[in-house]
C-alpha cells in the first residue's frame, strides 16, 4: 500500500502518520522532517532548504523530488510508503507518478485531511516537537505524556522556527495557491478520500482506519 497524506499546515499529518505507520506497517516519509534533519546536521541541502522554510515558502521542486528519489532507494520502503507533506505542487505530483511507475509501483490512495484555518492557527501556536523522536505534541490539545519511542522524558520539546504567526499565515497562503490544486488532481484519478481532520486525535484516526480497512 502506497499512500499520501494531503492537508494544510498543522492539519495533523505528522500526528496521524505515526499512528498509520504503527497500525498498517507503511513507512512514514515526511519531506518536512527530512529537511529539518538536514538543517540540524548543517548539510548544504539543509542550508538551502532553511532559506525557504523560514519564510513559509516551498523548497524548489527539483531539490525536493531529488531528495525523495534518494529516500525511495531504501529497501525498507518496499513494503509500503506513507508520504506526508509530499507532493505539494502539481509538478511534484507528476514527478512522483513517474518515479512510482519506474519503481513498478503506484499510489493507491490519497487521504485529504480537512481542517479550518482557524483551527490550524490554534494548533500551530501551541505545538511542541520532541527533538529526539520528532513527534508533534500540543501544549493543550495533545500534551506530552510518554515518548512512544522511549527516547526521552519530554525534556527536548521545542517550538518549530516556522510556527511563528506570520510564517503560519504565509504557509496557509502557499498551501491554498500551490498545494490545494492537488485535491482536483487526485480526485480526477479517483484516488482521493477526504477525511474530517477536526475532532480529537483518536477520532480522526478512527475515520482514517475505516477508510484504509475498506480499501
Ligand atoms: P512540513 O513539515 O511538511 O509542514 P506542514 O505541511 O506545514 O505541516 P506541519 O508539519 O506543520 O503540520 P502537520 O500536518 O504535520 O500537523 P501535526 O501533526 O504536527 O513542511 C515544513 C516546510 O518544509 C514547508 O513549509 C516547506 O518550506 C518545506 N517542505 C516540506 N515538504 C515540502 C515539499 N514537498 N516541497 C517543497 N517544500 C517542502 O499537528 C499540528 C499540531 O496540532 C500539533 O501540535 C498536534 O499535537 C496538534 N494536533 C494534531 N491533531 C490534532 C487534533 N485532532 N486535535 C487537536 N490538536 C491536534
Ligand atoms: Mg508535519
Ligand atoms: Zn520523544
Amino acid at each position: 500500500m502506497n499512500l499520501i497524506l494531503l492537508g494544510g499546515p498543522g492539519s495533523g499529518k505528522g500526528t496521524q502518520a505515526q499512528k498509520i505507520q504503527n497500525q498498517f506497517g507503511v513507512v512514514h516519509l515526511s519531506t518536512g522532517e527530512l529537511f529539518r534533519e538536514n538543517v540540524k546536521n548543517q548539510t548544504e541541502l539543509g542550508t538551502l532548504a532553511k532559506s525557504f522554510m523560514d519564510k513559509g515558502n516551498l523548497v524548489p521542486d527539483e531539490v525536493t523530488v531529488g531528495m525523495v528519489r534518494e529516500r525511495m532507494k531504501d529497501p525498507e520502503i518496499k513494503a509500503g510508503v506513507l508520504f506526508d507533506g509530499f507532493p505539494r505542487t502539481i509538478a511534484q505530483a507528476k514527478a512522483l507518478d513517474d518515479l512510482m511507475s519506474q519503481l513498478g509501483r503506484e499510489i493507491n490512495l490519497v487521504l485529504n485531511l480537512s481542517v479550518s484555518d482557524e483551527e490550524i492557527v490554534q494548533r500551530l501556536s501551541g505545538r511542541l516537537i520532541c527533538k529526539k523522536c520528532e513527534l508533534p505534541f500540543h501544549k493543550e490539545f495533545n500534551p506530552f505524556q510518554t515518548c512512544p519511542y522511549e527516547k526521552c522524558e519530554g525534556e527536548h520539546l521545542y517550538q518549530r522556527d516556522d510556527d511563528k504567526p506570520e510564517t503560519v499565515r504565509a504557509r496557509l497562503r502557499v498551501f491554498q495557491e500551490q498545494t490545494a490544486p492537488l485535491i482536483d488532481y487526485y480526485s480526477s484519478q479517483g484516488k482521493l478520500v477526504t477525511v474530517p481532520g477536526e475532532g480529537g486525535v483518536n477520532e480522526v484516526f478512527e475515520s482514517i482506519r475505516e477508510v484504509l480497512e475498506e480499501s
